[in-house]
């Protein structure tokens, strides 16, 4: 099988890595991938942007592509999807018309009331005097989110009226996120932990991942901006059966029957940002329709299916038929951030690896570069993922602290507590 993943971050670095240890799979295209997706075994880049939709089909026809995977979000709403099944190419992802769920947050929030699926209180906006008017009577603390795609940087907590009113004016007459902030949602701020719940979709069956949590926030503590995400755990201890039989029952079940019904049969990976009240009541924050990043990297060192007959099986509406093997272990991947991210931050430094000792340890690279001297060089805010499998929660993120202090690079930082919440959740218990 010749396997296309679509996409350039450690995500994709960790699908084509988990792609190329198929024994099925001959040869894994990587479009245009990273300084570390090139060097995997079985593994090539290839110089095609990822909205390059004509390029990418042109690719895929020309080189006997079996089975494409696509990464970003950016390339789904591009409708690279839909492409590809007019060609009459698997590739495994929403077309544009479900990936909507992730490309309007209006939209989303508008479906989620629709179909009774539990989600916080809003409205919807495009003049700032009403948003204005609505945020004073509701009183802080409000979230204001930007409808578009805005790559993470779109939803403002404000804990004070001004930050609220700044917020609307950035997105509504600013032009702050351009286009992508033309429409505003102002909903409730919720209290809680956040879960990051991961499916496969096949159009009608649901086959949820090995559970995983993220930390957003750029600082030690879960403070500072959001960010992408710094780093991500699983499994996640916050995810016990009767929870996950909860949300299989109040969001994901009636999220895909409800996107079918609305002539948007979703297929690919669905992704419930949710947060967890104490009393563990849950409500949808949003959706993505793809695999998160950084939590693919360390659901994907725990997979122990073949994930290529995983994906091809999803593209064939067959997901039903199969189950999934996960290492008991647990793994924990940190982000090796520039200075300066989510800011602006500088390119081009050199990145000195070390060598991998085991299969428990694995460097995922993001924004990398090789060059033609072979060096890696820094060239994105995210620059890798260091991720170690452990016997425990505590001693994976022991050993994913010990590579990540084996990896040099100037002008970079990481938070030192990846995994801190749900290591105290087990200590609780
Ligand atoms: P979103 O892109 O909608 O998931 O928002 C990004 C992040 O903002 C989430 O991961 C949460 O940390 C936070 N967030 C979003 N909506 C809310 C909310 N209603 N209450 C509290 N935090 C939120
Ligand atoms: N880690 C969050 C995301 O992938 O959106």
């Amino acid at each position: 099988m010749r396997v296309l993943i679509i996409g350039s971050g450690g995500r994709e670095h960790a699908l084509a890595w988990s792609m190329a240890k198929s024994h099925r799979v001959t040869q894994v295209f990587v479009a245009p991938g990273n300084g570390g997706t090139d060097t995997e075994p079985k593994c090539r880049n290839i110089p095609i942007e990822v909205t390059d939709v004509d390029a990418l089909v042109h690719f895929a026809e020309e080189n006997g592509i079996d089975l494409t995977v696509v990464g970003p979000e950016a390339a789904l709403m591009a409708g690279v999807v839909d492409a590809f099944e007019a060609a009459h190419l698997a590739c495994f992802g929403p077309t544009k018309a479900a990936a909507i769920l992730e490309g309007s947050k209006a939209f989303t929030k508008d479906f989620l009331k629709k179909y009774h699926i539990p989600t916080a209180d809003y409205e919807v906006f495009t003049n700032t005097t009403e948003a204005k008017s609505y945020a004073q009577k509701h009183g802080v603390p409000l979230v204001i989110k930007a409808d578009g795609l805005a790559a993470g940087k779109g939803v403002i907590l404000a804990f004070d009226l001004p930050t609220a009113y700044q917020a609307i004016d950035d997105m509504l007459e600013n032009q702050c996120f351009g286009k992508a902030g033309n429409q505003i949602v102002i909903e409730s701020f919720l209290q809680g932990e956040e879960l990051s719940f991961i499916a496969m979709v096949d159009g009608k069956t649901i086959v949820p991942l090995a559970s995983a949590q993220d930390h957003k926030a750029r600082d030690n503590g879960d403070q500072g901006p959001n960010t992408g995400g710094m780093g991500a755990y699983s499994p996640a201890p916050l995810l016990d059966q009767a929870l996950l039989d909860t949300i299989m029952t109040e969001v994901m079940t009636p999220t895909v029957a409800g996107m079918a019904k609305e002539g948007r049969p979703f297929k690919g990976f669905l992704y419930a940002g949710l947060m967890i009240a104490p009393d563990r009541s849950i409500k949808v924050l949003e959706f993505n329709c793809r695999f998160g990043d950084p939590e693919t990297q360390p659901i994907l060192m725990r997979l122990q299916s073949d994930f290529a007959i995983l994906v091809q099986a999803a593209c064939y509406d067959q997901l039903g038929d199969l189950t999934l093997e996960w290492d008991p272990r647990s793994a924990v991947g940190v982000v090796l951030a520039a200075k300066g991210y989510p800011e602006a931050y500088d390119k081009g430094q050199a990145i000195t690896l070390p060598v991998q000792a085991d299969d428990a340890q694995k460097i995922f690279h993001a924004g990398t570069v090789r060059t033609l001297d072979n060096t890696v060089i820094s060239s994105g805010g995210r620059i890798l993922c260091a991720c170690a499998l452990g016997e425990t929660l505590s001693t994976a993120q022991q050993a994913a602290y010990d590579l990540m202090q084996r990896i040099h690079c100037e002008d970079t930082f990481y938070r030192t507590d990846i995994g801190h919440k749900g290591i105290a959740r087990i200590t609780q218990k």
